[in-house]
């Protein structure tokens, strides 16, 4: 939630009737990216998942499993210090500490695994495949997680880094002037290098979906959620069914955005489930995205005119390689693998983004 400043968020408690774009409109606003092949191999992913998308279609074309090859692939953005939403680097919880959730589905299986507010691990991505070919369970939480995943040889790091601790300590000295956190007098010229007014408030996350010639698919979502969350504070990424959906006789999807939101409708599960019953993946997403809309109902979560004052996106992918993705408001991207090349595209949406008040 980059440009949506604290204040506002806060106290945008004007209450309004929930108005909805059509899908028709919503539809027409979309320049058009569904494509159709039935052997097409494809992987999708989030706007910031460009190179994942790259480096999971490789080993995909290698014959590498895809679930293998879609964590291999945000495992890129997980040890990238410079993405501060996903693994190390990423902004922490209220006390300054960074915690992961991560969840991934094998399609050809029907398994999965979760990790949720895990410390301490670079890549969450990789404990939640362990998670589902070495234990008996789903998902594991906190203090558990992180000894689980020392128990596999995965090494305990500080995934703080200077550049995120110094975004997070402008936020506790400035989000309130009711405590004993104080600004410096003088504040430091340095906003171009370390960048904290990108970084206000994040949901910012990485899905990565993929689908083989073979017709199999998998899955994976990772993030460090919510920025300066209550710790312990959970989103959709590692819940199945919220951050992610695989289905191998349909398709697969995903979520980026306000966690919460996505929780109530269980919304990568809803995609799916949409695509089951005929839709496209673009249809799909948009029918979501407007439950989400429609179950919006507190005004501090709505703008003076009744839209949501957060933004959510969802990418899908058809077992025939069809994909989409589809956000609330416009101005996002989505990076897609297909037909030999890497590209970032244009989400569609079902508002089109004003100058301010909504996120990116
Ligand atoms: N979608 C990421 C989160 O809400 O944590």
């Amino acid at each position: 939630m980059s440009d949506v400043s604290r204040r506002d968020f806060m106290v945008s408690a004007v209450a309004a009737t929930v108005t909805v774009h059509s899908m028709t409109n919503a539809k027409a606003a979309f320049a058009g990216n569904t494509q159709t092949n039935p052997s097409r191999p494809v992987v999708i992913a989030s706007g910031n998942g460009e190179a994942a998308t790259k480096r999971a279609m490789e080993m995909i074309t290698a014959g590498k499993d895809t679930l293998d090859a879609v964590i291999a692939g945000v495992n890129i953005v997980e040890e990238d210090p410079n993405d501060m939403t996903v693994g190390y680097g990423g902004l922490p919880n209220e006390d300054g500490v960074v915690e992961l959730d991560s969840c991934v589905m094998h399609g050809p299986t029907c398994r999965a695994g979760s990790v949720a507010a895990i410390r301490g691990i670079k890549t969450p991505s990789k404990v939640a495949k362990l998670v589902m070919d070495r234990t008996d369970h789903v998902m594991i939480v906190g203090e558990g997680a992180l000894r689980f995943a020392k128990a596999h040889g995965l090494e305990e790091v500080n995934l703080l880094t200077d550049r995120a601790r110094r975004i997070w300590l402008k936020w506790k000295e400035s989000h309130s002037d009711r405590d004993d956190w104080l600004p410096p007098a003088e504040v430091p010229d340095d906003d171009q290098v370390v960048g904290y007014h990108d970084y206000d408030w994040t949901y910012g996350t990485i899905n990565c979906c993929a689908v083989s010639a073979g017709g199999d698919i998998s899955g994976v979502t990772t993030t460090s959620g919510l920025s300066y969350k209550i710790p312990g504070r959970v989103g959709d990424s590692p819940i199945i069914g919220a951050g992610l959906y695989v289905d191998n006789k349909i398709g697969a999807a995903g979520a980026t955005g306000r966690g919460e939101a996505v929780i109530k409708v269980c919304g990568a599960h809803s995609v799916v489930e949409n695509m089951r019953h005929g839709l496209s993946p673009m249809e799909a997403c948009l029918d979501v995205l407007k439950r989400i809309v429609d179950t919006t109902t507190e005004s501090r979560l709505k703008r003076k005119d009744g839209k949501p004052n957060f933004n959510v996106s969802l990418y899908a992918v058809s077992k025939r390689g069809e994909y989409a993705s589809a956000a609330i408001w416009s101005g996002a991207t989505y990076a897609v693998n297909a037909d030999g090349e890497s590209r970032v595209e244009d989400c569609a949406f079902l508002y089109k983004k004003p100058g301010k008040g909504v996120t990116k």
